[in-house]
């Protein structure tokens, strides 16, 4: 089967399975970090190369205080007890977003599990942390007007190849497929250049349930879609026989 070489996930609908619990939202958190773990195992066992998950959105800051603190927690926690089986697995850890916004001690713990897992190469696991689409496309916008200001570059060299080498995401490839769960469909700000020819897939699931099962299911209807890239579907016949691949 098919499998997405670069996956990326809208993890949505903690809150709401707390609440449907009378947990408080924290809780529902706490659940979605399992979620979160098992996540990571099954797509470096089925293959997967670069998995991004949005973990807490530029948006996200306008939370009530406890919930951003109580996030803030988690994720320095998650990455303490994580950095081992990282090791052990060869996954690569890294951040997208505006990570200067971060408390101190999260942005050391962060630093740390990049630096020690930067060797690694089964699995790229990037997590978007005070990440919004358009203050990173501002950004890149912002860094290469500059360039051009200083006389480092021309107009003329702007192109998408330049873009995306000042995109936070530089060096990875575009996601092949995204998940959002809790049966929102939207792209709430996130990777928005990226995606421009990003396969989508919406489950009903809410993140804390969210299991390898729903998974498999998502790769299969993945594995389904012929991917045209703007072209026909004959040249996409003929360019994936001349690869000698099945094209569907
Ligand atoms: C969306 O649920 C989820 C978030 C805003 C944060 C995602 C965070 C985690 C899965 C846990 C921390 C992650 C790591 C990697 C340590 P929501 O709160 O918006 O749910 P709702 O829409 O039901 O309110």
């Amino acid at each position: 089967m098919r499998i997405p070489r670069h996956l990326a996930i809208i993890m949505d609908g903690n809150g709401r399975w707390a609440e449907q619990r009378s947990l408080p939202r924290i809780a529902g958190h706490h659940r979605g970090v399992e979620t979160v773990q098992a996540v990571v195992e099954e797509c470096r066992t089925l293959g997967v190369k670069y998995l991004t998950l949005y973990a807490f959105s530029s948006e996200n800051w306008g939370r009530p205080d406890e919930e951003v603190s109580a996030l803030m927690e988690l994720l320095s926690r998650y990455l303490e007890s994580e950095l081992d089986s990282m090791l052990s697995r060869n996954i690569r850890f890294q951040v997208i977003g505006e990570s200067s916004r971060l408390p101190v001690g999260v942005r050391e713990t962060l630093q740390r599990v990049i630096d020690l897992t930067s060797a690694n190469t089964e699995l790229v696991l990037t997590l978007a942390l005070s990440y919004g689409s358009r203050n990173e496309l501002v950004r890149a916008a912002r860094a290469i007007a500059s360039e051009v200001v200083s006389g480092r570059r021309t107009v003329e060299q702007i192109d998408d190849a330049l873009f995306d080498e000042f995109l936070d995401t530089h060096g990875m490839p575009d996601p092949d497929l995204l998940i959002r769960t809790s049966g929102e469909m939207r792209i709430s700000n996130f990777l928005l250049w990226q995606m421009a020819y990003t396969e989508l897939y919406f489950s009903e699931a809410l993140w804390p349930e969210f299991s390898s099962e729903e998974l498999h299911v998502a790769f299969r209807e993945f594995a389904r879609r012929q991917r045209r890239f703007g072209l026909t579907a004959a040249q996409i016949c003929n360019e994936s026989e001349n690869r000698g691949e099945d094209s569907h």
